[in-house]
């Protein structure tokens, strides 16, 4: 098995565009000297042709927030892949918070998808039950449709490139991060039997499925040492410089 691992760094709604350039110009440099980890920074879409700018050639990956799967027209407010593809390599789909406050659904995650994939995107797709959910013992089924529905149709050939998210929406923002062993169980027993049984075992096997939620410079140890945890989506502790550096210096596997 060969993943290398993936660290990304979802800012929402933070950052001016000059403060964007302020926070990576603190963080570059150090990010870079990390190999072997994939290292990506996803700001607000205005922030992002100055962040462009600045991280080319740095080995430093760029990601969008979300993405609008019509290619042009009238869709006021909206980004299509196009946009986002001059810029970045990555966009974030179906994050949590799109799906509570905005009105995302399995089906929009889909023709996200479907929309990244055509354009060469690489697509960081979130799934995860809320509090209410893992309390009452549904996690599983949830996770399972959220990847069923969120990845139906997609072709194989091409579906290595996917990068699945989990993220228990319990323990985003919360500081109350899932355990490691509750993390890497999803990961192995849900969603890669839930992938192979979409895009076949060997597909499954490829796909980095990264954890998300609360992460830190403190428990990131944890995640990482969990074979099936390829990696972190990373909110609040990718806005502090020396956070987000210790996390992915974490993520590097011996
Ligand atoms: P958090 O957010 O690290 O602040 O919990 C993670 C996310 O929402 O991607």
């Amino acid at each position: 098995m060969s993943r290398i691992s993936l660290v990304a760094g979802n800012w929402k709604m933070n950052r001016t565009a000059a403060e964007a350039r302020e926070l990576v110009s603190t963080m570059s440099a150090k990010l870079r000297e990390i190999a072997n980890v994939e290292k990506v920074v996803c700001p607000p879409f205005i922030a992002i042709p100055a962040l462009a700018a600045l991280l080319e050639g740095s080995g430093i990956g760029l990601g969008a927030q979300n993405l609008h799967w019509e290619a042009k027209g009238a869709f006021t407010g909206e980004v299509s892949t196009d946009m986002i593809k001059e810029f970045c390599q990555y966009v974030i789909i179906g994050h949590s918070e799109r799906r509570a406050y905005f009105g995302e659904t399995d089906e929009s995650v889909n023709r996200k998808l479907h929309a990244a994939m055509k354009a060469g995107l690489t697509p960081i797709v979130c799934v995860g039950e809320t509090l209410d959910q893992y309390e009452s013992g549904k996690t599983a089924e949830v996770v399972r449709r959220q990847i069923s529905a969120g990845l139906a149709g997609i072709d194989s050939a091409a579906a290595a490139r996917i990068v699945v998210a989990y993220e228990p929406v319990w323990a985003i923002g919360t500081g109350k991060a899932s355990s490691g062993e509750n993390a890497n169980h999803v990961h192995q027993d849900v969603i890669r039997p839930a992938l192979a049984e979409l895009l076949g075992a060997e597909n499954a096997q490829a796909i980095r499925i990264l954890y998300g939620g609360s992460v830190t410079a403190s428990n990131a140890a944890e995640f990482f040492a969990y074979p099936d945890i390829d990696g972190a989506l990373v909110g609040g502790a990718s806005l502090k410089p020396d956070e987000f550096v210790a996390i992915t210096k974490a993520a590097v596997r011996s």
